[in-house]
């Protein structure tokens, strides 16, 4: 009897640039990976980080074989693809500002993927995300849960990583997460807020820490890419492991919970598009979405940053 093959784990990075290279790097030391390609329409920029990455696996923990690729010869075997080409914010500029340069970046590709046989999952990071997660789904005719957005799982670990610094708790015990756009218009259902097992808000109370500090800081979560960018022209690291993160979660299978850009089917109240709303994230790519009694105040916050990727797609993209 033929023996089973072991089934190969292949990641594609489109774009490399900062962010998908700082991703990129990310994973060298990541066991049970065969195969990363990279694409990126500069094909020499693609060959010679491959052959970069290519110098640092002898002393990392990857066995994986790095290449540069194409979708005619890479996509039809990838499991999982990470969408990073496109512009970047410049100092000051909003992130919906990119939203038709990059939808057009995004359009292309998808249709080449799905022109080249991709029926993986798809994960989209090129700004505006949530937007660019809903057009890549528009045009690759995947299924919704195969197409994911990074959402706010960077903006959280902001936060969780500026709570914990200022409440004293490890971040891995601050169960916190922004919610909506990843952008100007996030919130953070702070009734749903915990550190360890119990409810940050009780906290709050019983060692008089008003809520209004902990939404200062929010604040500061909200706007650091633009504080970051003001610095050194661009984000990356920040999202390099956001990306590896989820992309983790996909490839080990690990149902976790994480704030992706799920396609909304009326979890909260709203329908037919890409938000980052806690969903879990495993193989199949989004398995559900943890769908969390809002009050009116942040069931409001949810619907006005719904409401602005409604209008930014219908005021852009027709
Ligand atoms: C940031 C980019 C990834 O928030 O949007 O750093």
């Amino acid at each position: 009897m033929e023996q089973e093959k072991i089934k190969k784990r292949k990641i594609m990075l489109i774009g490399t640039g900062f962010v998908g290279m700082s991703f990129a790097y990310t994973m060298l030391n990541e066991r049970g990976i065969d195969e990363m390609v990279l694409v990126d329409v500069n094909t020499d920029k693609a060959e010679g980080e491959a052959m970069d990455l290519n110098d640092g696996l002898v002393y990392a923990n990857s066995k994986m074989k790095i290449k540069a690729g194409s979708y005619e010869e890479d996509a039809a075997d990838t499991d999982v693809c990470v969408l990073t080409a496109g512009a970047a914010q410049k100092p000051g500029q909003s992130r919906l500002e990119l939203v038709k340069i990059n939808a057009n970046i995004t359009k292309g590709v998808c249709e080449s993927l799905k022109a080249n046989g991709f029926h993986g999952i798809l994960l989209v990071a090129n700004n505006p995300a949530d937007i660019m997660t809903y057009v890549a789904w528009k045009t690759i005719g995947l299924p919704q849960n195969q197409v994911i957005g990074s959402g706010t799982v960077l903006d959280t670990a902001r936060l969780r990583h500026s709570l914990s610094r200022f409440l004293g708790f490890a971040d891995s015990n601050i169960h916190a997460y922004i919610m909506g756009e990843h952008g100007d218009s996030s919130f953070v259902p702070w009734i749903h807020t915990y550190i360890g097992c119990k409810s940050l808000l009780e906290y709050l109370d019983e060692n008089n820490i008003s809520l209004q500090e902990l939404q200062d800081i929010y604040i500061e979560v909200r706007d650091k890419a633009y504080a970051i960018i003001e610095r050194k022209k661009a984000t990356y690291y920040g999202i390099g492991y956001a990306l590896k993160r989820i992309v983790d979660a996909i490839l080990n299978n690990e149902h976790c919970i994480l704030p992706v850009s799920s396609y909304q089917n009326g979890e909260y109240n709203r329908s037919g598009l890409f938000i980052g709303t806690p969903s879990v994230v495993g193989s199949n790519g989004i398995e559900r979405i943890m769908a969390l009694p809002l009050n009116e105040n942040d069931q409001n916050r949810f619907n006005a940053s719904f409401d602005t990727l409604e209008k930014t797609i219908r005021d852009n993209l027709g």
